[in-house]
């Protein structure tokens, strides 16, 4: 997919870029980020959204992948910004993202973030519960600015992967609930803060939901909601923000929709349901991290050493695992692989491919067929830009590997790998057990 091939030469080619050439030149374990394949799914979603004629924001979730050169491709396709700490909010403002389209998520912000995401003059906070509300207004009201803000409400929709369900959402450390009248408690307090300006609503159901129905039921219970906040608080949300969570394409047998038909679901839902509640449709924001940069991710391994358990399995290992990809061992998550000098020869067995740390539960990927992988072969894993490099850990002390983007033969280094030096930079040995210099 994307812009991969398979070059004369029988290697994984990535943007034009052979990627036995990138193992060269920057090692493995390598994160390569097809750049076409990432701008193609940002103009997906801004284009369907400018079909719908809705007003709208994409907010990239950098929480999936948050670089700073990640940043300044959404902000040239025009995406905003969700960020959810500290960090992510410094990386984006390091990388001249425009504040004004930066969002801040999180149930549980610091004052200290609070202060610099004002002080940064961002364009929205998306405020979690009553605590936030009350330390926010105090902020704001001590520096005497206004801030945008959403509040954060459960609509009762619950999504999981591959199903959704309409109860139990009350039961989420996020929001406000709005079966409960907790929500509509929000709404009215937040209108009476003078420092406060409430732009509206955000609904967040789940990540990497296949279907429509989750989303549309979610838009008609805000919408149900908009409704009784409108007749009784006489309150109108300009914007309703829809969250994330479209589903990609990890594995054969995994059936996302396009971006577009996610979209169209979405926007025809907000015009039946929210249709004569105001003058004017709500403008209508998402958040998409995985879809935006999960297949445009291949993480590059040297295949090193194996052990062959007659009848039983065949592990090969290679040169990365948990602390590159902990979504498998966190949450059983499924991948594809080939071998990427190799990649025209036919697979011959059936193999499973661990990670380099100590402990049994680092597998990358259980049962997949290749062909017979020798120390020094070059295993690509696919579909791995979201909440890879993100939750990438030192646990052993393994150092965090380079990310790379590619694009029309060109390569560009966009984090270098970390060295020994990293791992120690923050390590102090206290004078009374440290070892004298003779
Ligand atoms: N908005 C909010 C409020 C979110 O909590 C999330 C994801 C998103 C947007 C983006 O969702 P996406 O489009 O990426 O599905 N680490 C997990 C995924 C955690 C998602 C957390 N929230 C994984 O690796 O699957």
């Amino acid at each position: 997919h994307g812009t991969s091939r398979i070059n004369d030469a029988g290697h994984l080619e990535i943007g034009g870029c052979d990627v036995t050439e990138l193992k060269a030149e920057y090692g493995t374990p390598l994160y390569i980020l097809d750049e076409q394949l990432v701008r193609r799914r940002c103009s997906e979603y801004m284009d369907a959204f400018k079909a719908s004629g809705l007003g709208f924001q994409v907010a990239y979730a950098s929480k999936a992948f948050s670089v700073m050169a990640m940043c300044r491709l959404a902000d040239e396709e025009g995406l905003s910004l969700d960020v959810v700490s500290d960090g992510e909010l410094y990386t984006a403002l390091k990388a001249g993202f425009p504040a004004e389209r930066i969002h801040f998520h999180g149930n549980n912000k610091t004052s200290d973030e609070i202060e610099m995401a004002i002080d940064a003059h961002i364009g929205c906070f998306v405020v979690d519960n009553l605590v936030e509300l009350n330390l926010l207004q105090a902020i704001a009201a001590r520096k005497e600015v206004t801030v945008n803000i959403l509040l954060r409400v459960t609509p009762g929709v619950e999504a999981h992967t591959h199903e959704y369900t309409a109860t139990g959402q009350t039961d989420s450390k996020f929001g406000f609930d709005i079966g409960n009248g907790s929500a509509y408690e929000a709404v009215q307090t937040a209108a009476g803060k003078s420092n406060l300006s409430l732009l509206g609503v955000h609904s967040h159901i789940g990540s990497q939901i296949f279907e429509t129905e989750g989303f549309q039921l979610a838009v008609e219970r805000v919408a149900g909601f908009a409704r009784s906040v409108k007749e009784g608080l006489d309150v109108a949300f300009r914007v309703v923000n829809l969250g994330g969570g479209f589903g990609i394409r990890y594995v054969e047998g995994d059936t996302p929709l396009q971006v577009s038909e996610y979209v169209l679901a979405i926007t025809d839902a907000v015009k039946t349901h929210f249709a004569g509640i105001y003058s004017a449709l709500p403008e209508i924001w998402v958040e998409p991290g995985r879809s935006i940069v999960g297949d445009a991710g291949t993480t590059l391994y040297t295949v090193g050493t194996n052990k062959d358990i007659p009848g039983v399995r065949k592990y090969v290992a290679v040169d990365g695992g948990m602390t590159d990809n902990p979504r498998p061992a966190l949450y059983q998550s499924k991948y594809e692989a080939l071998l990427a000098n190799r990649a025209n020869e036919a697979a011959t067995e059936k193999v499973s491919i661990a990670g380099k740390c100590c402990e049994s539960g680092d597998m990358l990927i259980w049962d997949v067929e290749l062909p017979k992988a020798e120390s020094g072969d070059l295993l690509a894993v696919s579909c791995t830009g979201a909440y890879n490099y993100s939750m990438a850990s030192n646990y052993n002390r393994i150092r965090r590997p380079a990310v790379v983007f590619v694009q029309n033969g060109l390569r560009d280094l966009v984090v270098r790998r970390e060295t020994h030096n990293d791992l120690i930079a923050n390590d102090i040995v206290p004078a009374r057990i440290a070892k004298q210099a003779v």
